[in-house]
């Protein structure tokens, strides 16, 4: 029989590496252990073999593991790294406190799964040195950011931050303290909440939304209690509906106009991890995009927009419109 651990969503396996103390990677670990994590620490790595945090992690009974960098290539350093990331299981990285600049190769390829904490309120203060320099520029607050990792340090996208007022008699050391206070509140529970994005349906609104409203001439509009975009003015037809596990399905998906009943069945059919048969809809042509997964293509979403969109808008507007060459590759 399930139990409800059975039914819970997979948890993403993260690895942390750290140079140092690795406070911020006991933060995340012990929250890792609550019943609502939607992550669990799979390895914690260091280009230090001394770093304090490895002691912990194995204290825990995590994996650890250890690479000094000392003359090694930037590059190939990353690569034993990464091996031992991919070795692990991880789906997802944390950086706290790792002391390295990651080649752009190795960040490229993990664009998008990989977090790091910064003791500043980005986009203040890239870089070290981030409390000093807060003090000396007089600024009433300083803070902590967690923020994805791009090729460009410390300049991916904001995901959390928590500001925090600067005392007149505060120093870099104890800033630093009571900032290391909101990092482990904070760490947590961005990490949580973005491992969490893919099952949550105010996101994939979000996500399904913004690109619906991209298509000319393209309104939201609400249709039997939920979401759906249409051609704008009276008579513009539906071209997409948000469903969120209507019926007793489990799925979030985005509803879009199949070609047919073959196409919709045969997909179906064939792929039941991307689309599904939606109840009362599914009978007049509408086929549902499975959405909470991880691995959703956006792309693809896009495109069956699109294409959904190109079956009701007039002509005038359909030809106006350029066809992408993912468009164009398909026959409709
Ligand atoms: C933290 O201040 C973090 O913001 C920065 O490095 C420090 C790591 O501290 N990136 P710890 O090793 O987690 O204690």
């Amino acid at each position: 029989m399930g139990t409800i651990a059975d039914s819970a969503p997979p948890r993403s396996k993260l690895a942390i590496l750290i140079s140092g103390t690795g406070t911020n990677m006991a933060a995340l670990l012990y929250a890792s252990r609550l019943p609502d994590a939607g992550y669990e620490v799979v390895l914690v790595a260091s280009n230090r073999p001394d770093a304090e945090g490895l002691k912990l992690a194995a204290t825990e009974g995590v994996a650890t593991f250890s690479q000094p960098h000392k003359g090694m290539s930037r590059t190939d350093h990353d690569a034993v790294m990464e091996a031992a990331i991919v070795e692990a299981g991880a789906d997802i990285i944390a950086l706290a406190g790792y002391m390295r600049i990651l080649s752009d190769g190795f960040v490229e390829r993990w664009e998008g799964r990989m977090l790091n904490i910064h003791p500043s309120l980005l986009p203040k203060y890239r870089g070290l040195d981030t409390h000093q320099r807060a003090i000396d520029a007089g600024d009433s607050h300083a803070g902590v950011s967690v923020h994805l990792v791009s090729p460009e340090l410390d300049a991916g996208e904001v995901l959390g931050q928590i500001p925090l007022p600067i005392q007149r008699t505060d120093t870099a050391e104890t800033l630093a303290t009571r900032i290391r206070f909101a990092e482990h509140q904070l760490y947590p529970r961005v990490l949580n909440e973005y491992v969490g994005r893919f099952a949550n349906a105010d996101w994939l609104l979000q996500q399904v939304q913004q690109r619906a409203l991209d298509l000319p001439e393209a309104e939201a509009r609400d249709s039997h209690g939920a979401p759906a975009w249409k051609l704008a003015g009276k008579s513009g037809k539906f071209f997409a509906h948000f469903s969120d596990t209507h019926h007793g399905s489990p799925h979030i998906g985005v509803l879009v106009k199949a070609g047919g009943m073959d196409e919709l069945e045969s997909l179906c059919d064939d792929r039941p991890d991307i689309y599904f048969k939606p109840a009362y809809y599914g009978a007049s042509g509408w086929i549902g995009i499975i959405l909470n997964r991880q691995d959703v293509d956006w792309d693809h979403v896009s495109h069956w927009l699109e294409r959904s969109w190109r079956a009701v808008a007039p002509k005038r507007l359909a030809e106006r419109r350029a066809v992408g060459p993912r468009a164009a590759a398909d026959e409709f």
